[in-house]
């Protein structure tokens, strides 16, 4: 396993959060756009000051209660206020003062996946993107049906839109144990994978597949709802949760990349 020398604090300028280039790595390389990272400046006891890189936790785009009565505030509360927030605060300490520290967040996952011999921060790092992308996967009064050149596509790959939604509950519900369910855009097709603890498909297949939709199937997203119910969770997402809006913007970004 490679340890992670360290190396000065970056002193890295920060850039705004874009739905599309925080979504989106680069096909130019590891350093473009990213947007989960800024610098602050901590006071320190001299009077001097040092530059730290911080991971923020981010919150979902809508209020904690805002997904009732499909997924409830003390879920988002502990999943999002607990859980995520735990992965942010340990990716913070496990990477201040080593040469990941300012890098983006792509970036820290891609190098920590290490082609598949995993790196301490890869699990918290992996986590909080996927977290990212999963809240932004939701939106109070989502469900039902997607339209235009996505319902095209999604015809067009899987056969139908029923066939679709059948695929992507059966990867969502046997994806054993911890883990995620994703749709996304490779070669310029519809593909839906599934993925085991904090896996992305950021490291799967060096960058060539665009994630657009991600469910997660760790029990902690489900239990206080549904206990060990996840196929009524998922049914749930598929119907009520998922934002159409934010898998066809992620579309267009996937296609503009590729092009
Ligand atoms: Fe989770």
């Amino acid at each position: 396993m490679v340890a992670v020398a360290p190396v000065a604090s970056t002193t890295s300028t920060s850039k705004p959060y874009s739905l599309t280039c925080a979504l989106f790595p680069s096909r130019q390389g590891l350093s473009g756009n990213f947007g989960s990272f800024r610098t602050r400046r901590l006071k320190m006891s001299s009077g001097a000051s040092k530059a730290v890189a911080k991971i923020e936790l981010r919150p979902p785009p809508y209020p904690l209660h805002g997904l009732e009565p499909h997924m409830s505030k003390n879920t988002l509360e502990f999943h999002w206020g607990k859980h995520h927030r735990a992965y942010v605060d340990n990716l913070n300490k496990q990477i201040v003062g080593t040469e990941l520290d300012g890098l983006p967040l792509e970036e820290i996952i891609v190098r920590t996946y290490n082609k598949g011999d995993l790196l301490p921060p890869f699990n918290n790092a992996a986590q909080i993107w996927n977290h990212d992308f999963f809240w932004e996967s939701m939106k109070p009064g989502g469900g039902g049906k997607p339209s235009g050149e996505l319902l095209q596509l999604i015809e067009r790959d899987f056969g139908s839109f029923d066939s679709f939604i059948g695929e992507f509950k059966t990867a969502a519900a046997t994806q054993f144990g911890s883990g995620w369910a994703w749709l996304a855009f490779k070669d310029s097709k519809l593909i839906i994978v599934k993925t085991p603890n904090a896996v992305n498909p950021l490291v799967l297949d060096s960058y060539v597949s665009f994630p657009l939709l991600t469910i997660d199937v760790w029990e902690h997203a489900y239990y206080l709802d549904f206990q060990n119910r996840r196929p009524d969770y998922i049914s749930l997402f598929v119907e009520k949760l998922v934002s159409w809006d934010s898998v066809n913007a992620r579309l267009e970004a996937a296609k503009a990349q590729a092009a």
